[in-house]
């Protein structure tokens, strides 16, 4: 979370900064701040709220071509303009943004910093207050900056600027995504290269425990022990217009619209010449020669997951288990003999994830990561990695990424069930393409689904999600879906489960939303409808063609039943937005959240 901008150049830095700032608001909107240095010093601003707060207190006839900027997703103290950052050092020498979590900071305090006076409840000061100290005990910038570094424990992405040093931007990185832009004349600092793809597609990565001199013309690497790294820029493959919302109303929406063209996207980036699916060899035959397969994940990650799971059983016949990934650390199952991890993360840079990949790699097992952003942490950091080839998601609820995630895995599976010379009933090529077309006519259901979420969405505080098989594990998205941007309480439950405990909850008018797209349990489901509806449930069931009943709410075309979870999802995801919209919630930005979590 929180995301950090830099630029130090021939050019008033201010605009660059507030521009990548907005690219990088999904990490975190709730305070922001920018910090630019000129001759005359280093003048901070920064607000409570979001990048259109911060711009009504920029004083913009500050002309300055250094700066550095942060947006905030709160973790040591409220949102405030006190623990917004930047940060400065009591003199007022050092200026510090900084995106991660020093767990260390109270001790860190206690041991070096009982003089020092704090201005904010921030974990971050106490990192600028470190650098005074050691600068005023004789260190030069760069050594005191090292070594406070080397006292830090937790995960940082960090740039400081220096009055006294006004050509360098300081910066170091360890677990929090960080990179370096490469222009001619200028030299900039970005999270994700979105933010300052403005300016350059030329990005360096950086590795963990890495520091950085960054001047006007020159970018040196250094490890904390000062060896030098010489490391070649890469090419963003980022098209600008992916990033902006066009004539849309909200990310989101556009981002539901873009579905069945990603599951177009999918089918012919994972074909080979001969129009057969197709992965990396290397990847088909570590995920068949494993005995047991650990989908790792969180959020709407965890829940494609579960669909995962049914794919490789089904298909490829290896058993897999799901598991949440903050869970997976402190409670590890006892492993099979020969496991493969799969890492499911869209922005592959969740940290609860990643600590688990860092924890099985230890234990010195296979990983692939399925993810949306190549040079991801989690991308690079695993064996092998596999593309969504989704696009940049910017919305904080995920939605294409989720049904690129379920299709990929059902990609996976089909490749691997060849590759073990296993018969699968299932044309996936035509299968997905037939999904594609179901999804267009359901993205073109917008009417009917602002008609349900008017209907059941408008005055309730809870619902209910009911399904069994693929249909529970879609509820359970639809739940998070619709809880997460409208903050309606919704839960998703396994049909069967609500009369062990759950059906105490229903009161007259609650609405349950029921999925009816598997034959063989359709009419165990119709009956939990019946069960709730008796109790004065109001239920909303959405059915598949060839499924349906008369007083189904939608009938959603039919697909292969394997496969509908990539269509079914659908209106869960606009009944959430519409519902969302008709309460005011801010739809892509919703409150306590952000997009990329990389705090534990
Ligand atoms: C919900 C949502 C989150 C993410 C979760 C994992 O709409 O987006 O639940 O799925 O934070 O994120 P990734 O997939 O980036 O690891």
């Amino acid at each position: 979370m929180c995301g950090i901008v830099g630029y130090i150049g021939l050019e008033d830095s201010k605009e660059i900064l507030l521009k990548g700032l907005e690219k990088l608001e999904y990490r975190g909107y709730d305070s922001a701040g920018i910090a630019v240095q000129n001759k005359e010093g280093i003048t901070v601003f920064k607000e409570k709220g979001r990048i259109a707060d911060l711009r009504n207190v920029v004083n913009m006839d500050v002309m300055a071509t250094t700066g550095i900027g942060h947006t905030r997703w709160a973790t040591h103290g409220v949102p405030s303009h006190d623990n917004a950052h930047p940060h400065q050092s009591t003199s007022g020498r050092f200026t510090l943004v900084h995106n991660g979590v020093i767990e260390n900071y109270a001790i860190l305090k206690r041991e070096y910093l009982s003089d020092a006076v704090f201005k904010s409840e921030t974990d971050t000061e106490v990192i600028v207050q470190l650098i005074e100290k050691f600068s005023n005990e004789g260190m030069d910038t760069e050594e005191a900056f090292r070594h406070t570094l080397t006292l830090l424990k937790g995960s940082y992405a960090l740039s400081l600027l220096d009055k006294e040093n006004t050509e360098v931007i300081f910066v170091a990185k360890n677990k929090s995504p960080l990179l370096i832009g490469v222009g001619s004349d200028f030299n900039v600092v970005a999270s994700d290269a979105m933010a300052m793809l403005q300016v350059t597609d030329q990005f360096l990565e950086l590795m963990d425990k890495e520091m950085v001199i960054v001047t006007q013309d020159k970018v040196t690497i250094k490890t904390l022990d000062g060896e030098e790294v010489f490391r070649a820029p890469y090419t963003a493959e980022l098209d600008a217009s992916d990033i902006e919302k066009g004539t849309y109303p909200h990310y989101m929406l556009k981002e539901i619209d873009e579905q069945p063209a990603v599951m177009r996207k999918i089918i012919q980036a994972y074909q080979n010449e001969e129009g057969k699916l197709a992965i990396d060899f290397n990847i088909s035959e570590a995920v068949s020669e494993a005995d047991r397969i650990y989908i790792v994940a969180c959020g709407t990650s965890y829940h494609a997951g579960l669909i995962g799971k049914q794919f490789i059983e089904k298909m490829a016949k290896i058993p897999v288990e799901v598991h949440v990934a903050s869970e997976f650390t402190y409670n590890m199952p006892l492993l099979s003999e020969k496991p493969l991890f799969i890492f499911l993360s869209q922005s592959g840079e969740t940290a609860d994830s990643r600590a688990v990949l860092v924890a099985v790699k230890e234990l010195g097992h296979k990983a692939l990561t399925i993810t949306n952003v190549p040079g991801s942490t989690l991308s690079r950091e695993a064996d092998h990695t596999l593309l969504l080839h989704a696009g940049p998601e910017i919305a904080v609820a995920s939605t294409k990424a989720y049904t690129a995630q379920v299709a990929v895995l059902a990609i996976l599976a089909n490749v691997v069930a060849n590759f073990r010379n296993l018969t699968v009933d299932l044309d996936l090529i035509k299968e997905l393409g037939i999904v594609a077309n179901a999804m267009e006519t359901l993205v073109d259901a917008k009417e009917e689904m602002e008609e349900i979420a008017t209907e059941y969405m408008s005055v309730t505080r809870n619902c209910f999600f009911i399904g069994r098989s693929m249909d529970y594990y879609v509820g359970l998205e639809g739940a998070l879906k619709l809880k997460e941007i409208s903050y309606i309480q919704a839960e998703g439950f396994a049909g069967g489960e609500l009369k062990h405990g759950t059906i105490a909850l229903i009161e007259e008018g609650t609405p349950v939303v029921a999925l009816a797209t598997q034959e063989g349990v359709n009419l165990s489901i119709r009956g939990n409808v019946k069960e709730v509806a008796a109790r004065g449930a109001h239920p909303c069931v959405i059915s598949m063609k060839g499924l349906e009943e008369e007083d189904d709410r939608y009938v959603i075309p039919a697909v292969h039943e394997l496969l509908s979870p990539l269509v079914s999802v659908v209106p869960f995801q606009l009944i959430a937005y519409y519902a969302a919209l008709h309460r005011d919630c801010d739809v892509d930005k919703p409150r306590n959240l952000a997009k990329s979590v990389t705090v534990e």
